[in-house]
């Protein structure tokens, strides 16, 4: 049992709190999403994957009184200069005018047509996770998988640009995979065995 029994996934993104909530079970941690204490999400206004997860992370841990985890992360495609990076999340946004909400089947073309007169197709995913005390302390670790973009998309599982990662060594598309391959070695995974072996 770790020493931290109970605490707040600040994401409203139920993608990255199902695989968090999957990361902590082993270590019986009673976990509460942003989205289930109504707490705001924060706008992400910095410029790296380390600051917005500090961001967020405080925001929610001064507002709910508990320690909080968040998760920022990002797909980086080299030959795109990193982005989509910490925008990733805002390419998958649809304009207002159709509705708002967010579709990543437009966010992957995007990021295929940019590709398509590029010979470099590799790519990482990035994850940086902070974990933020109500007394204002935080710890906060990177995590980082290598690999490239793949058209067409494939696979179901997953969640945002899954479908075209392929990750180095694999056949099979993050989308593809068995959710438990991919805990096993994803941006998001790495990250944890940091927060793990510091903290749980
Ligand atoms: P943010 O960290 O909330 O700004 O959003 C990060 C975005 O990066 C997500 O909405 C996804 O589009 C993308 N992303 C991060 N991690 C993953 C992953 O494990 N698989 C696929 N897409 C991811």
């Amino acid at each position: 049992m770790s020493i931290i029994s109970k605490i707040v996934v600040a994401s409203h993104n139920e993608g990255k709190v199902r695989e968090i909530r999957d990361l902590l079970i082993p270590y019986g941690v009673n976990t509460l999403s942003a989205a289930e204490l109504s707490l705001a999400e924060p706008e992400e206004t910095e410029l790296t994957f380390t600051g917005n997860a500090e961001l967020k992370a405080s925001a929610a841990a001064i507002a709910s009184g508990l320690p909080s985890l968040s998760d920022d992360s990002g797909l980086v495609v080299d030959s795109l200069n990193g982005d989509p990076g910490i925008y990733s999340a805002r390419w998958a946004e649809k304009p207002k005018s159709e509705g708002g909400g967010r579709d990543f089947s437009m966010a992957m073309w995007h990021v295929n047509d940019l590709l398509k007169l590029k010979e470099n197709r590799s790519a990482h995913f990035v994850c940086a996770l902070c974990l933020a005390m109500p007394s204002g302390k935080k710890f906060t670790y990177l995590g980082k998988v290598e690999g490239e973009i793949v058209w067409p998309p494939r696979g179901e599982r997953g969640f945002g640009y899954d479908p075209i990662f392929l990750a180095e060594g694999d056949v099979k598309t993050f989308g593809e995979m068995d959710p438990s391959k991919k805990h096993a070695k994803s941006h998001r995974a790495r990250a944890f065995e940091k927060l793990i072996l510091n903290h749980f």
